[in-house]
């Protein structure tokens, strides 16, 4: 397994799992200007084969934002979503990120659950964020707390273990 850069011939693949995971599923053009723009850090977790899922952030200034992030359905539950996240926080690190930021649906309680296992805690809710009304809480951790020295390694392939 390994992480990398997304790019354009990647997008029907990451519409196809985007399209499997969102209710409110990002389109062709949100994932093509995330490829452009500069403050985007756009991953793809892939094996040999194909693409297995991806994460796009935004860094401003000492911040990464998690714009998106999702596996594909087949491959959920295994470990695979928490070393992507781990894994492209940590490049986010690399990039001068100090804290990280995200939304989540009140009701996504699997990504919760990860965010929380990862160190992130709520900071706040977002009223009838997401076009169906649904809110967002706000979730933020502090990069050196999530990635410390004696933070489980998830640089290992952590399914192994399972
Ligand atoms: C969120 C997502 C990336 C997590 O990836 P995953 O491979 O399913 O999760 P993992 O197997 O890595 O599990 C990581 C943790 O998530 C939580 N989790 C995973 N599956 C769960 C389930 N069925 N029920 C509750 N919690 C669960 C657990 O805390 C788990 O840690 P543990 O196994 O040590 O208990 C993936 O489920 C997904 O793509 N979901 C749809 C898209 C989405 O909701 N993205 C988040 C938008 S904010």
């Amino acid at each position: 397994m390994r992480i990398r850069y997304a790019s354009f011939k990647d997008l029907p693949r990451i519409l196809e799992i985007e399209k499997a995971s969102f209710p409110l599923p990002w389109g062709f053009l949100s994932f093509a200007k995330e490829l452009e723009n500069p403050y985007s850090y756009f991953f793809v977790l892939e094996d040999e084969e194909n693409i297995w899922g991806y994460a796009c952030y935004w860094i401003i200034k000492d911040e990464a934002y998690l714009a998106n992030i999702a596996l594909d359905p087949e491959k959920r539950g295994k470990g695979w979503g928490r070393y992507l996240l781990y894994q492209t926080l940590k490049e986010c690190a690399k990039k001068g990120a100090k804290d990280a930021m995200l939304e989540v649906r009140a009701t996504n309680f699997v990504a919760i659950n990860l965010y929380l296992s990862l160190g992130f805690e709520k900071l706040g809710v977002r009223p009838r964020y997401y076009e169906d009304g649904e809110d967002a809480l706000i979730m933020k951790a502090k990069l050196e707390e999530v990635l410390h020295e004696g933070a489980r390694d998830y640089s290992k392939a952590y399914r192994e273990k399972r």
